[in-house]
């Protein structure tokens, strides 16, 4: 257990010994500063426009600065420091946000505050993405192990298979997550979809978390593995597209306002929600639950669950968002756009394809390549309409319904009366 003192700052070693500057250099930063009484009262923060006052002048800033010196600097920076600056460029300043001020891109209010709201369904993705808080750790690996090391606990076949699955996945979140706040997050100007955002982050962290844990636990070659996605075809085709489709946006250069940049801004929503984690997670996944449904590595296939019902939420977040900057930007929505769009996923459901005849050059566990196609068929026609575009595969069944029954978010409190670690709270803490 921690202990309070753990995080006691008071109780921190003493600092080293301090070295004094010239008192010129200080004098010669502090000349300019203004009499107390000339300080701008609270109640005055109408500043449109304004920019962020200097902070202390950074030539008096030198490592071995006392104490003293550096207070007067630190009081005169907060003296000068303007009150209502804002964050990002903001065209209308840092006034109180109306409803009406919001859109999802190329938003000119502040966005520092979330209220109103004005998308509720992303606050409330956001809440339920909390209330589906888990760790890996919380998964018993023990029946795992036993059978990944025993001689005939799988066959080949089936090593392929968790082999393959944890190579992909195991930087394919990685892939998701620095494309999520590297890319993503600075153009979506909609402070309660930024929050969303910010969770969907720390599930992707907790996707790849579970990876490794898997990997470690079953005692993998983990260069091996972790290497997948550049070395096996298969897997690094894949990861290919979604590098190729996600980074277009990630450029400090680009910015959105423009009809083109805005497209290439949806161009990357659509590579990243849709084909990636909407069409290139589902082959693995259903491979890995299946084997989970025959009571063979039930650990990692239970892991796998908790991250498809996370994943199947950002999925529909992304088809959200998708749909809003459509409803709000209807001239990027263009017969030849719509087009691209199909292509596009056209493209990552034949990667999925070519990637289940790789991993399952035979019949296993109860399924074979060309069920998985037509499963694959069934997704992609989903993902189509999910877009509001025709099917590309008319008639295609789903031959995995239970893979239906897992996704369903109305069982999920089912799936946490298992769970047998509880988090540490403040309660757990030590006053002593
Ligand atoms: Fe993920
Ligand atoms: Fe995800």
């Amino acid at each position: 257990m921690l202990s309070w003192d753990d995080y006691n700052d008071e109780k921190a070693p003493a600092p080293a010994v301090e070295k004094k500057i010239a008192p010129e250099v200080i004098q010669a930063a502090l000349a300019a500063e203004p009499a107390a009484a000339e300080v701008r009262p609270a109640a005055e923060k109408v500043a449109p426009a304004a920019k962020p006052a200097p902070a202390a002048p950074a030539a008096a800033v030198k490592p071995g600065l006392n104490n003293q010196d550096a207070i007067t600097l630190a009081k005169q920076a907060v003296r000068d420091l303007d009150p209502a600056p804002g964050l990002e460029e903001l065209e209308m300043g840092a006034a109180r946000v109306q409803v009406d001020d919001k859109r999802m891109i190329n938003c000119r209010a502040d966005l520092n505050q979330l209220v109103p709201f004005k998308y509720e369904w992303a606050w409330q993705k956001y809440l339920d993405g909390c209330a589906n808080h888990w760790m890996p750790q919380e998964v018993n690996m023990t029946a795992d192990v036993a059978t990944w090391k025993s001689a005939d606990g799988l066959s080949e076949d089936e090593r392929r298979v968790v082999k393959r699955s944890l190579g992909y996945f195991s930087t394919a979140d990685s892939l998701v997550a620095n494309n999520l706040v590297l890319a993503i997050y600075r153009h979506i100007t909609c402070p309660e979809a930024r929050q969303y955002l910010l969770r969907q982050a720390f599930e992707e962290a907790i996707h790849t978390h579970a990876y490794q844990y898997c990997i470690e636990s079953l005692g993998m070659d983990q260069g091996e593995v972790f290497n997948m996605y550049r070395e096996v075809p298969s897997v690094a085709k894949k990861a290919a597209w979604s590098i190729a489709h996600t980074s277009g946006i990630s450029s400090p250069m680009f910015q959105t306002g423009t009809p083109e940049a805005d497209q290439e801004l949806l161009r990357n929503l659509i590579g990243f929600y849709v084909v990636t984690e909407g069409i290139f997670f589902y082959c693995g996944f259903t491979q890995i639950l299946s084997m989970g449904r025959r009571n063979k590595m039930t650990g990692v296939a239970e892991q796998f669950q908790y991250i498809l019902r996370d994943e199947s939420m950002h999925l529909n977040f992304g088809i959200d968002v998708i749909n809003q900057i459509k409803l709000e930007n209807p001239h990027l929505w263009t017969e030849s756009f719509k087009a691209e769009v199909r292509q596009m996923v056209l493209e990552g459901t034949e990667l999925e394809i070519q990637y289940a005849h790789d991993t399952m050059p035979r019949g296993i566990l109860g399924m074979n390549s060309s069920m998985m196609e037509e499963y694959l068929h069934f997704i992609a026609n989903r993902r189509l309409a999910q877009l509001g575009l025709p099917e590309a595969f008319p008639g295609a069944q789903n031959p995995f319904p239970w893979m239906s029954e897992i996704m369903d978010l109305r069982k999920e409190k089912n799936f946490f009366e298992t769970r047998v670690i509880e988090y540490q709270t403040g309660g757990a803490l030590s006053w002593d």
